[in-house]
């Protein structure tokens, strides 16, 4: 094995820098992919041309979005709920710019965290875009996203590559983004005003989670979604409460609606939709469009390589992540699979370990899925809608945060946690939640489908009192018909 590469700086001499893996793409896919790469021993370079690594996830996705749903639910605590505990707070502010700093705070934090890992790891970030070139040479340009490449920075010949190239926001043909007026993911996170009305089309992960922020530092908030529900995927029941809940919360949500025309006008922007046959304008002062994202395969020229791809244009990969190219690999957003940065971290660490020559494979059984709205929202494995189609005879179990003295304690008693079970067997098939904190209670729930658990293992497992995993204990013991406080 060659001697890592020292430094961060690749040759600019025009023969190709040998390396044993080449990484393209610096995303939560790719920059894990490197880690476990280096940690096995190989000579890695991860090519980025973003000027922070992290990808959409640490830079204008997962990261910086907590950090404003954290700062707009304390500011709707200070409003709402804070006299409700002796708490005075006299006068409330906002002060916007402050709250969109400590946003980009958060994320310079993970971005420098992970420049860190890469110096420990001694893992060479060549600074620009990596093109794939047939027999594994891996180009790397400057010039960055968007603007025009200057020229050669550096050349690796790669015994393995493994392409993370993520995705993009998908665009309505009639609404290009511009993230002043008609804003995707990244415009939305800093709006340099809280809007009068935020028009949010879409109403999935995106939509709900933004939607939710600017609703509560004061926004009017209209979502339009072209379906007959919210959240498409998840659970019905769970899907029916988040309904329910939201609009409690004073977001407007319109299913059933299409989108037809929109635009911006002289102070902001607007949408025609379509419901019911019945055209309406509504006017706003920014559009969040966020109707899903496609798999970014920028720089791999998949057709002169000769790649497979999906309908989609997604790499096709095997359960090893491998492409049908030898010693070409693909994780994350631009491969089959949800778009969720812990399934690209774990589909990374796999082909590292490939690479490595370890009998290891993908299995995406037990991939959580966290929806950060509030209550918050959490599933592994399958809704109950699927399960019933499957044929499979089953048996659920229920159990709601309002019977549970933490949740009492901390005044949210909104949502349930709801297991799906194997009607002779007991096997977990699914396990949905809506509540306080499920985006952490459901890793005990992950760890049992890993293990191909029971309702019955996590219903006779002892949880702490008072906590509010308590009911997940207790949901586990309704599909066993056993509950003990209901
Ligand atoms: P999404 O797929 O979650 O939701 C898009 C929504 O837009 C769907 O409900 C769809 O029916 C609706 N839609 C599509 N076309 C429409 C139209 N013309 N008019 C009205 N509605 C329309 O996609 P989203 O929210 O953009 O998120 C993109 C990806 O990012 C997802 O794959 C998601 O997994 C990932 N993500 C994950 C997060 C998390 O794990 N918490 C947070 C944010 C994003």
């Amino acid at each position: 094995m060659a001697t890592p590469l020292p430094g961060s700086a690749p040759d600019s001499s025009n023969t190709p820098t040998a390396a044993d893996v080449v990484v393209i793409g610096g995303g939560p896919g790719g920059y894990v992919a490197a880690i476990r790469a280096a940690q096995l021993g190989f000579n890695t370079v991860c090519v980025e041309m973003d000027k922070t690594l992290g990808g959409t996830c640490v830079n204008v996705g997962c990261i910086p979005s907590k950090a404003l749903l954290t700062s707009s639910e304390h500011y709707e605590f200070a409003q709402h709920t804070a006299a409700a505990h002796g708490i005075g707070v006299g006068q409330l502010t906002l002060d916007l710019a402050t709250m969109l700093k400590r946003k980009d705070d958060v994320v310079g934090q993970n971005t420098k965290g992970i420049e860190f890992l890469f110096r420990k790891n001694k893992i060479t970030w060549a600074k620009g875009r990596g093109t794939l070139k047939p027999g594994n040479v891996v180009d790397v340009t400057s010039g960055g996203a968007g603007g025009p490449p200057a020229g050669n920075i550096a050349s690796y010949q790669a015994k393995n590559v493994i392409i993370a190239t993520g995705s993009v926001p998908i665009e309505l043909p009639f609404l290009p983004f511009d993230e002043e007026r008609i804003l995707s993911n990244v415009g939305a996170l800093k709006i340099p005003e809280v809007p009068k009305h935020l028009i949010v089309i879409g109403g999935g992960v995106i939509g709900l989670e933004l939607g939710s922020v600017w609703k509560r530092l004061g926004a009017k908030v209209t979502v339009i979604e072209l379906l007959p529900a919210i959240l498409p995927g998840m659970d019905d029941d769970v899907v029916k409460e988040a309904d329910r809940t939201l609009r409690k919360q004073g977001l407007e949500i319109r299913t059933n609606t299409r989108v037809t025309n929109g635009g911006r006008t002289a102070t902001g922007a607007f949408v025609v939709v379509e419901q019911d046959g019945k055209p309406e304008r509504i006017e706003g002062d920014y559009v969040l469009v966020a109707v899903g994202r496609r798999p970014a395969t920028t720089g791999i020229d998949t057709k002169a390589l000769g790649l497979n791809v999906g309908r989609r244009g997604e790499l096709l990969v095997d359960d090893q992540m491998r492409t049908n190219l030898p010693n070409v690999f693909a994780i994350g957003d631009c491969v089959p699979g949800p778009m969720l940065a812990h399934k690209a971290e774990e589909e990374g660490v796999i082909a590292a370990e490939v690479i490595a020559g370890k009998p290891v494979h993908m299995h995406y059984k037990s991939i959580p899925n966290v929806v950060y709205t509030w209550p918050e929202i959490a599933a592994v494995g399958l809704t109950e809608r699927q399960v019933k189609e499957s044929g499979r005879e089953y048996r659920t179990g229920k159990f709601p945060f309002s019977a549970n003295g933490r949740a009492r304690s901390l005044g949210d008693t909104t949502g349930f946690v709801k297991f799906i079970a194997d009607a002779k067997t007991d096997e977990l098939l699914g396990a949905h939640m809506i509540g306080p904190n499920v985006s952490e209670t459901i890793a005990e729930v992950v760890l049992a489908f890993e293990y191909r658990g029971s309702s019955e293992d996590i219903g006779v497992t002892v949880h702490a009192h008072p906590t509010l995993s308590e009911v997940t204990k207790e949901a586990a013991l309704a599909t066993l018909g056993r509950a003990l406080h209901i």
